[in-house]
């Protein structure tokens, strides 16, 4: 089938208008989506009626559904499906039924504190606010080709060390690392498609660079950080019920503006399995 794709920012992402994803998709459409999907990182689909079936279909184009997204079942009693994270801020007796509940949420790539982090993220949006929880992508390879040449060079062979507390969404100090997912991935890692170098440390989940000062690592992480954010690099989601987006963990970030906490927010999240970031 045909689709047309429409560019939504000068950085990245891409709206595709055409497929209806509750229906199988041709491999010849899979192949070009594909195709869309490693050119603009992110791609958005409107107005889709979709069940967990009809999503995990969908992310099955790209690779194989995660059974890791969480470290325990919160949601499963409410989605039992091991593919699904419910991703709201529902409660029951005052405790989230999913995760990631409440406001903003600091920039970020998914899982990054994993030895193999998510390649992809396929996220649906049952029910939205209606304002606030804007979802902002970063294109984190426009970030990292607008560094300093002289910096790029210090951070050559790099890496950095990945930390996550689930309950964390804006992240103030250190967080304790005992118990915690924890991981060391280079900071800048190279897209095992494309070939194209892009930042790897984030401002949610980063907390030092190895082998340097802590002076010095604490300083060009928040350069890094800083160069992520620039609005030029940036593609705000306003959200809509039936939207489905697919974002590249290994090229991009993303973050979430804050909304109302007296709205039902929804959003259901399969993950893609990934390698290894080199
Ligand atoms: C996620 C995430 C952002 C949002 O599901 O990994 O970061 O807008 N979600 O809810
Ligand atoms: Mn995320």
């Amino acid at each position: 089938m045909k689709f047309d794709t429409v560019p939504l920012s000068s950085a990245l992402a891409a709206e595709v208008r055409g497929p209806d994803l509750s229906q199988p998709l041709d491999p010849t459409t899979v192949a070009a989506l594909r195709a869309a999907w490693l050119e603009h990182k992110v791609l958005v689909f409107r107005d889709q009626r979709l069940d967990v079936e009809a999503q995990a279909r969908f992310a099955s184009y790209f690779g194989p559904a995660s059974h890791t997204q969480a470290p325990d079942a919160r949601s499963r009693k409410h989605d039992p499906d091991r593919r699904v994270l419910l991703i709201t801020n529902l409660r029951e007796d005052g405790r989230p039924i999913g995760f990631l509940p409440d406001g903003e949420l600091q920039f970020h790539s998914d899982s990054a504190f994993l030895e193999r982090p998510l390649m992809a993220t396929v996220l649906y949006a049952v029910e939205v606010t209606d304002r606030g929880g804007e979802t902002l992508f970063a294109n984190a390879c426009m970030a990292c080709a607008a560094l300093d040449p002289g910096l790029r060079a210090r951070l050559e062979g790099r890496r950095a060390f990945n930390v996550y507390d689930y309950t964390t969404q804006v992240k103030s100090g250190t967080l304790d690392r005992a118990g915690l997912p924890q991981a060391v991935h280079p900071v800048i890692r190279t897209h095992p498609e494309t070939g194209a170098q892009a930042i790897y440390v984030n401002r949610l989940m980063t907390e030092e660079i190895l082998d340097m000062p802590p002076a010095e690592s604490a300083a060009i992480l928040e350069t890094l950080f800083a160069a992520i954010e620039r609005p030029e690099f940036v593609y705000e989601h306003v959200w809509r019920e039936g939207d489905l987006i697919i974002w590249d963990n290994r090229c991009t970030q993303h973050a979430r503006r804050d909304f109302p906490g007296d709205q039902t927010r929804l959003m259901r999240r399969i993950g893609i399995a990934g390698d290894v970031p080199v």
